[in-house]
């Protein structure tokens, strides 16, 4: 395979001798090297990267995630009651009301990737990028920090016994019973800084809890946006563990964005704030055939995904959701036809995935509407975000993190023979795939990608400005 990959770089760009082997190195080199040390090879950056470009997508194709069809009793029946009014498109207008309140510019930009489309042999790629979303540079800024909204505007309208508006939650008389509030919760990084940056705003006190494997620069992140932050040993399950715990203790309200039996109401709350995303896609795009959903509860897609059921029925895209093959929580369900906890295995890179445990709430939808469920290795995950920063010609250059470019792996995982006819994926398919983080962890980002952030957001000036940031047509 590689043999026939470089015969065929060669006769397509006219490679020199030396860029040729370094092609062949490339494509050979996985198979013995380990992630990190790749990683440390493209420091260096310049031409290297290009030729390793060219090949990147096949390269993904021959990796071995593994796919696999709905399988679960659940499986097409329609979304209703409780849980459809949490995703109808008069709760999402609501949540978009709380945004507006707050900030400006709250929308983030659908791309196109004309050049990807084609080396996958696709018709059309949309990313929607969500490395800008209102300023915290993940789609998270649009749970947690929604939830803070609706624990103050709730706890005002107990006090005050009225309805009150978001717009008035920044009053004088409202103002004594927010600082009574104290909002907490376990994340991996990106959670935390939503939940903080609520807390910041609207002026209530927030307090974090990371389990050891957060990275110090995610921790000063969320300092950054005024949280307390308390480390805990272990994993993200015993920081929640504790969080509840502290909780209970001292009358603090847990945001969670994951869900378990008796826990559903903010989980259901921070799903509908991620869900504003599907409704901004709905005015961006027409319904695209297939959607990447990279999950690690699972919160982000059962929302997007159920938004679609809801509003499309039977013509709803067909969703893939997508997870690290490390933390496979929902594809085991899957498996198991029943929400399972899986053990927990070596850490992944793709750190804001590495969840153990489906959210309740999340799996009630995704048993429903979630057409197939993929696993991606560490190695695609990398080479997702490397696509995203050198891109084809007439594409953008996205800034994606580690868990951020996992949609887009898995699209060329699939686009291996076998899975495309699978999923079905054709010339005439419509793709859509999250960009779900920017470089929220900028070193981590330096090292994986080999230039930094703003080296490969600068990039983008020298692509016409037509292409970038464009709005995709309906
Ligand atoms: C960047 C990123 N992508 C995807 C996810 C997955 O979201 P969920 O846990 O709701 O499935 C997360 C969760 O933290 C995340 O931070």
């Amino acid at each position: 395979m590689p043999v026939l990959l470089v015969t065929f770089g060669f006769l397509r760009s006219n490679l020199s001798a030396r860029q040729l082997f370094a092609l062949a190195w490339s494509l050979a080199e996985p198979c013995f090297i380990p992630a990190a040390k790749i990683a440390r090879n493209y420091r260096n950056g310049s031409n290297r990267i290009e030729i390793r470009q060219t090949a990147r997508v096949a390269r993904c194709a021959a990796r071995k995630g593994m796919i696999n069809k709905n399988n679960t009793l659940e499986y097409g029946q329609g979304i209703e009651g409780e849980v459809a009014a949490l995703l109808d498109d008069e709760a999402v207008l609501g949540a978009l009301g709380a945004f507006e309140a707050f900030f400006d510019q709250i929308q983030t930009p659908l791309l196109r990737l004309p050049g990807l489309a084609t080396e996958l042999g696709i018709g059309e790629l949309f990313v929607k990028d969500e490395s800008g979303r209102l300023g915290l540079a993940s789609f998270k800024a649009m749970g947690g920090t929604y939830a803070v909204f609706r624990v103050v505007k709730e706890a005002a309208e107990r006090v005050l016994r009225q309805p009150i508006p978001y717009e008035r939650l920044l009053d004088d008389d409202i103002k004594p019973i927010t600082r009574q509030i104290t909002v907490c919760c376990a994340t991996d990084g990106n959670h935390g800084r939503s939940v903080a940056m609520g807390a910041k705003l609207i002026g209530c006190r927030a307090i974090i809890f990371l389990h050891k494997g957060v990275s110090e620069a995610r921790e000063r992140a969320i300092r950054d946006l005024g949280g307390e932050t308390v480390r805990v040993d272990g994993v993200y399950d015993d920081a929640l563990t504790y969080a509840s715990k502290q909780a209970a203790d001292h009358d603090w309200t847990v945001v969670t964005d994951t869900s378990w039996p008796g826990n559903e109401k903010i989980p259901g709350v921070v799903m509908q704030g991620y869900a504003v995303i599907a409704a901004e896609l709905v005015g961006q795009m027409a319904p695209p055939t297939h959607i990447f959903l990279q999950a690690g509860v699972g919160g982000l897609a059962a929302s997007i995904a159920g938004y679609y059921a809801i509003r499309y029925t039977d013509q709803r895209p067909r969703i893939i959701i997508v997870e690290p093959t490390r933390a496979a929580c929902l594809f085991k369900s899957n498996e198991k036809r029943e929400r399972i906890s899986v053990p927990r295995g070596a850490p992944t890179v793709m750190a804001m995935l590495e969840c153990y445990e489906p959210s309740f709430l999340a799996w009630r939808i995704l048993a429903r509407v979630a057409d197939f469920f993929m696993t991606v290795d560490e190695q695609d995950a990398l080479e997702a975000m490397r696509q995203f920063a050198f891109p084809f010609v007439g594409d953008p250059s996205i800034v994606s993190g580690e868990s951020g470019g996992v949609g887009l792996a898995a699209l060329a995982v699939a686009n291996a023979r076998q899975y495309r006819d699978i999923i079905g994926l054709s010339e005439d398919s419509r793709v859509l795939v999250f960009n779900t983080e920017g470089a929220t962890d900028p070193r981590l980002y330096e090292e994986i990608v080999g230039r930094s952030a703003r080296q490969v957001g600068a990039a983008n000036e020298k692509v016409p400005t037509d292409v970038m940031g464009e709005r995709a047509q309906r």
